[in-house]
């Protein structure tokens, strides 16, 4: 509207002025051509009056031709009428001839221009004839029009062309507004839609706003204006962002518009279990959900899993939905109920006995059958009709995790084609002559190329994985980019470190240092004095716990001085113990724990103590802050998230870190005492040097890795992949395909 006022008003100046200019032109005009009618129309009374009043001048009677002026006078223009018979007789005339007019002085009001005089009522407009006869040669009729009439057709004409210029302006400036309105909405919408991002590229589709041709020439330039903003935009958010909850929900409502987001996994961050008339909430021992816990508890959702506990029918609702976390629900678990067959094939059989020991460099061979196989299909579609039933919008942004959904992606690409699908696979992916083993390997690849984004924690395993691709399926790679485009479907292949929370929860570090050393080791039954290292695992062979406890027995062989003095002890978390090869593993675990403790004998602190029990959060990080050392001997890991908890518990800066060079973190944390598991003699060294490790050199190691995994946490793990996706997205949007990288 004011924009409308900026233009209406000067138009009105313009035309008042031009008004002002015109009338009195016209005016003149008009004066100029009422005198030559008049001019016109006293010749023509001459003419027609010249016969009769010559009658009435040859019969002699003054009196008779004075009565035939007032005759024609009536006439209410003209307003005096006289005769001159010679320039020195009187004239004779009609009753109201101004005395100004006499016969001697005509030849004035003869001269053009000049034959106007003011009378009584206005003005008078005189006109001159000759009218010579026999008797009288010089005769003259004299003409006199009374001009009040033009001046009232002046003013009604001036007040007309008031009127005609007022409502000129009124049409002019309704249209000049409408006009303006148009295409300043027009103009305005191309240029959001620019801005946007919106027919920069290809849109031959798109009604007019984008493609008009005046935009056609800018629209590159802002393309690129706007591609520099967003590096800097996401490189200013990899080195200068705090990566906290805060720093994931801006992203989530900021950059993806607050758009559903939907994490689906086989574990359930909380388990349901039932003792006896109890029922106990647990978090289950997994890598997996202690990163994505803290993710959902800062940006709300569903997380669907599936329901593995005991009671955890009788949590749910009819929808089979459960707030959680318990004390201050934040968002939803969606349980998937599986039959025991499914759980079997596609759990323990496809996932752990296949996938597990293929990907993992573990020495235990895969096994694949084809009766696990068709579960694992299975499941895997009844997962994605849950995503589809679950999503909010056509658009969702869903977070797969894990090996036991690698069909998952495409599945829900053929429910959701809109949907963003972020997978991240938490476990090392193998090189292809290992993955050639797997006898449905073009599927699981087609699979899990239905993905936008899918993440490896390790280049390694992003490379290995496009080499993988390469060797067995008809995809074109691009090893620069790191994409993979199959039948016109694009994915992103990215490295994303996972990590945890930080900081920790404060629940887990409230207990102080000095209390956790005396508690510990009290519960273990061991002296006050005693040193002792941590392990932290679900009873797993990839974690190398056989090596940890033989490098603790080579430590005490070599160094004879740490008997009775030095005690490993190992938290174990049971896990798939449906398997042969964990229950071999655990058996093993157990007698090799014995085996030592014997050998070391009676009378002494024992060389390991071994606690093959779910420990809860709260109870692991008593152990990490009492601990001298933690040992991570993982033959092979994705990441191994105890490293970086180990590294969060201990805010008093001290205790060493043993890591294996075969996990993820090993990467991140060169501060760490670095260790083949394999190698006994190198682990047992590595154990005495942490052990004898000046609190100094302690200090300056843990503050190096406390910084890190501070600003490598997990918000950024997933901030990292909100906003690729939003990238992702926002290119989809220019190609008209929602949630498709564009090429
Ligand atoms: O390492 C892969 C992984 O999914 C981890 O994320 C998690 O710690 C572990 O496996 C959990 O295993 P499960 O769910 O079989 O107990």
């Amino acid at each position: 509207m004011r924009l409308s006022l900026r233009f209406v008003i000067p138009l009105m100046l313009v035309l008042a002025a031009f008004a002002y200019a015109v009338v009195p032109l016209v005016d003149k005009l008009t004066l100029s051509w009422f005198i030559r009618d008049l001019d016109s129309r006293s010749t023509l009374i001459a003419n027609t009056i010249q016969e009769p009043l010559e009658d009435r001048l040859a019969a002699g009677s003054r009196a008779n031709v004075i009565a035939f002026f007032a005759k024609i006078t009536q006439d209410e223009r003209l307003y005096a009428i006289a005769y001159c018979a010679s320039p020195n007789s009187r004239p004779l005339a009609s009753r109201f001839l101004p005395k100004i007019i006499r016969c001697d002085d005509l030849d004035r009001w003869e001269k053009p221009g000049e034959n106007l005089l003011s009378g009584d009522n206005g003005l008078l407009h005189v006109t001159v004839r000759s009218m010579g006869s026999e008797a009288a040669p010089d005769g003259r009729l004299v003409l006199v029009h009374d001009m009040s009439f033009v001046e009232r057709r002046s003013e009604e004409t001036k007040r007309y062309l008031f009127y005609f210029f007022v409502g000129l302006a009124a049409v002019v400036s309704l249209i000049t507004v409408i006009i303006a309105q148009l295409s300043w909405r027009g103009w305005v919408q191309g240029m959001r839609a620019l801005l946007r991002g919106e027919g920069l590229l290809r849109q031959p589709e798109l009604p007019v706003k984008a493609n008009a041709p005046e935009f056609r020439p800018i629209a590159r330039d802002l393309q690129r204006l706007m591609r520099e903003l967003e590096s800097e935009v996401l490189s200013r958010d990899e080195s200068q962002l705090h990566w906290t909850p805060e720093t994931l929900r801006a992203i989530l409502h900021g950059e993806l518009h607050g758009e559903d987001i939907i994490v689906v996994s086989n574990r359930e961050p909380y388990i349901h279990v039932r003792h006896g008339e109890q029922i106990e909430v647990q978090r289950p021992a997994s890598g997996l959900v202690t990163a994505l816990e803290p993710i959902m508890r800062a940006c709300s959702g569903t997380w669907i899993a599936h329901g593995s506990g005991s009671a955890d029918r009788e949590a749910v609702d009819r929808h089979d939905h459960v707030a959680v976390p318990p004390d201050k629900p934040a968002y939803n678990i969606r349980r998937i109920w599986l039959t025991p067959e499914e759980e079997a094939g596609y759990y323990s059989g496809f996932a752990n006995e296949g996938l597990w020991p293929l990907c993992h460099i573990a020495h235990v061979r895969p096994t694949f059958r084809s009766s696990d196989w068709a579960h694992y299909v299975a499941v895997n579609r009844k997962f994605a009709k849950a995503v589809a039933s679950e999503a909010k919008t056509r658009a969702p942004i869903v977070l797969v995790q894990d090996y036991h959904f690698a069909l998952l992606p495409r599945m829900i690409r053929e429910e959701l084609p809109e949907a963003t699908v972020i997978t991240f696979w938490h476990i090392p992916w193998p090189n292809p002559e290992s993955f050639a083993i797997c006898p449905w390997r073009e599927e699981i690849l087609a699979g899990l190329l239905g993905s936008s984004i899918l993440g490896f924690h390790t280049q390694f395993h992003c490379n290995n994985f496009v080499d993988t691709v390469d060797r067995f399926i008809e995809a074109r790679v691009d090893r620069a980019a790191l994409t993979v485009s199959l039948g016109g479907k694009l994915t992103a292949v990215r490295r994303y470190p996972i990590s945890i929370a930080w900081p920790p929860e404060p629940e887990l570090l409230v207990k102080d240092v000095e209390s956790c050393r005396a508690q510990v080791r009290a519960r273990s039954g061991l002296p006050p004095e005693q040193l002792i290292g941590i392990g932290v695992d679900r009873l797993d062979y990839t974690k190398g716990i056989i090596e940890r406890f033989r490098a603790v027995e080579r430590l005490l062989e070599l160094k004879p001085e740490w008997v009775g003095r030095f005690t490993f002890v190992q938290i174990a978390a049971p896990t798939r113990a449906s398997i042969d090869e964990y229950r071999n593993h655990e058996a093993q675990v157990i007698a090799l724990a014995a085996q030592i403790n014997a050998r070391f004998g009676p009378g002494h602190a024992p060389a390991i103590v071994l606690k093959v029990e779910h420990h809860e959060a709260r109870e692991v990080y008593e152990y990490y802050r009492a601990a001298e050392l933690c040992f991570v001997s993982s033959l092979h890991d994705g990441m191994n998230l105890v490293t970086k908890e180990f590294i969060a518990a201990r805010d008093d800066n001290r205790g060493v870190l043993i890591l294996s060079q075969f996990t993820g973190a090993a990467g991140e944390l060169p501060e760490a005492l670095i260790v083949n598991p394999y190698d006994a003699d190198q682990c047992a060294a590595a154990l005495h040097l942490a052990l004898t490790m000046p609190q100094a050199e302690q200090r300056d190691r843990m503050r190096l890795m406390r910084g890190l995994v501070r600003e490598f946490n997990v918000y950024r793990w997933a901030g990292r992949m909100l906003l690729d996706a939003a990238t992702m997205r926002q290119r989809g949007r220019l190609t008209e395909k929602p949630g498709v990288p564009a090429a």
